[in-house]
């Protein structure tokens, strides 16, 4: 059996990175991966670095929904300390780096859903979670937290077989954790560095984004808006014209694409 030690160190022997992973931390369970990630921040813990479970007791989704994390499954939180004009487009950078690594490591083709789920077809492969603390107009803190669903079949959790899908069932094959997380990380800070050097990281997550033509409902908590998702801003809100020809500028919600 592989133990926590040498999981850390493949891992980290395959990384083409400065800082991202150059702290590794992997736990065969926990409870949430950002729970212990932000235990770390407070810390000191530097930038870059990642905690990764096998599995998660207690998952954490975005709208205070929980996220299943099996055997099988990629539970990862990466803490970087961005400038503040940087922090919007995070979610940009953890989208793309899980839609690259995923075409690398299993020859997939991954498109994004607004504003950070990455599907394979209509169905969802990846989650990403990101909390921060900004504080005196300064990022105390961000960490991305990202779930895949890598080896396992999603038919066996009736919760989410309708909508759901895993790379190993897509492909018919394991896919290596160790290769998939060190491309991810290795992509993931190519697109930090890349969007501090002034990179127009935005234009390439719209490419990806295939919510955008669509006529879709996005439930923001207190609204819905129903319309067709037009395009997204430089800082990743949505822009969705409605049926009236107004427009309505999205900064959070649920995306529902309306079948026609
Ligand atoms: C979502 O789509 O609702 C976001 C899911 C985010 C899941 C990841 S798994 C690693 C990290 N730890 C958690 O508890 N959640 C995030």
């Amino acid at each position: 059996m592989v133990n926590d030690h040498d999981i850390e160190s493949s891992i980290r022997s395959r990384l083409n990175t400065k800082f991202v992973g150059r702290h590794l931390y992997y736990y065969h369970q926990l409870p949430t991966t950002m729970g212990t990630a932000k235990d770390l921040v407070k810390k000191g813990a530097a930038e870059g670095t990642v905690v990764i479970a096998g599995t998660q007791t207690a998952g954490k989704g975005r709208i205070g929904r929980t996220w299943l994390s099996p055997d099988g499954s990629l539970a990862m939180s990466v803490i970087l300390k961005p400038p503040l004009k940087n922090l919007p487009q995070l979610v940009m950078i953890a989208s793309l780096s899980v839609v690259s690594a995923i075409k690398q490591v299993a020859g997939l083709k991954a498109h994004i859903k607004w504003p950070n789920d990455v599907m394979i077809k209509d169905k969802k492969v990846c989650g990403i979670l990101i909390e921060n603390e900004v504080k005196g107009g300064r990022v105390n803190f961000a960490v991305i937290g990202i779930g895949i669903n890598v080896n396992f079949n999603p038919l066996d959790f009736p919760e989410i077989a309708d909508i759901a899908t895993s790379l190993s069932h897509e492909t018919g094959t394991e896919i290596s954790h160790i290769e998939l997380t060190s491309t991810l990380l290795s992509e993931l800070e190519r697109l930090y560095l890349g969007v501090q050097a002034g990179a127009a990281v935005h234009r390439e997550w719209q490419k990806k984004m295939e919510t955008l033509g669509k006529r879709i409902k996005v439930n923001a908590g207190k609204t819905v808006e129903q319309g067709k998702a037009e395009t997204v801003t430089e800082n990743g809100n949505l822009i969705l014209r409605r049926a009236d020809g107004s427009l309505a500028e999205i900064v959070a919600g649920d995306v529902t694409v309306i079948k026609e």
